[in-house]
């Protein structure tokens, strides 16, 4: 049955893969980014729906529902934005933590606060997250904005899913390991990864149909390598 989901940051990498592997596949689609060039590109079919917007600004979200106007449910929301930021703790500003927290935080809070009333037992979030937010994992010097606001992410998914627990919507975060993506190659120039975004948005892809099945206010790790 064809599913309708909404995947952010599917401009490029992950998500445009993502946003391809639903489309494909016949599934109805909401795509959001900054930079929605590439999505305007793909063939202009009924169940594409794709949006430009900064997911750091509050005045985005009101123009969510509006691109969505038929939308009676929505099956799956991928929080798959994310910003990252490389510098030692010792520069970092706290712009850069506020803007990553923009991003990796409040941005799925936001999405999950609007499309909840559309969401039912059976509706899955997916919140991607990376694997150094997860506690015990290695951890990369130089990224405390970025993995802080991505473990808050994490821990997000496992408190919302008690207070999800009788209506719904299943929720799940996949802290993921390292994916060839423009983010990895300006944060790790010399790291070539294993993986390139179609094979993970493939297991993301699958995750999300289907996880809600056996997971719930799980974290789990998705990585095969880090750098
Ligand atoms: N690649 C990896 O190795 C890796 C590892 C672990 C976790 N992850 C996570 O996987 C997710 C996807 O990462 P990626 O590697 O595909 O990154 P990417 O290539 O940098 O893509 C990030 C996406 O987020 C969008 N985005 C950024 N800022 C935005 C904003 N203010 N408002 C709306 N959209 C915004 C970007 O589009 P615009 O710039 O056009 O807005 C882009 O589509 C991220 O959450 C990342 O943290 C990636």
């Amino acid at each position: 049955m064809s599913k309708r989901v909404i995947i952010t940051g599917a401009g490029r990498g992950i998500g445009y893969a993502l946003f391809k592997n639903f489309l494909d596949n016949r599934h109805e689609v909401l795509g959001i980014s900054r930079d929605i060039h590439h999505l305007s590109l793909l063939s202009d079919i009924p169940q594409k729906h794709i949006l430009s917007l900064d997911l750091t600004k509050i005045s985005s979200y009101e123009r969510i529902l509006e691109a969505i106007p038929h939308w009676d449910r929505v099956d799956i929301l991928i929080n798959n934005a994310g910003y990252l930021i490389r510098k030692p703790f010792k520069n970092l500003s706290d712009g850069d933590f506020e803007y990553s927290f923009s991003l990796n935080t409040l941005a799925p809070i936001r999405m999950i606060r609007i499309l909840t009333p559309l969401m039912s037992r059976s509706s899955h979030i997916v919140n991607i997250s990376t694997i150094g937010a997860v506690q015990g994992s290695k951890k990369f010097p130089g990224l405390a904005a970025y993995t802080t606001s991505k473990a808050a992410l994490c821990n997000l998914t496992e408190l919302l899913s008690e207070e999800f627990k009788s209506d719904g919507p299943i929720i799940n975060c996949l802290a993921l390991g390292s994916v060839q993506t423009e983010m990895l190659a300006q944060a790790f120039p010399n790291y070539k990864a294993s993986l390139i975004p179609e094979e993970i948005a493939d297991y993301i892809y699958r995750f999300s149909l289907e996880g809600q099945k056996f997971y719930n206010g799980k974290v789990l790790s998705v990585s095969i390598a880090t750098p």
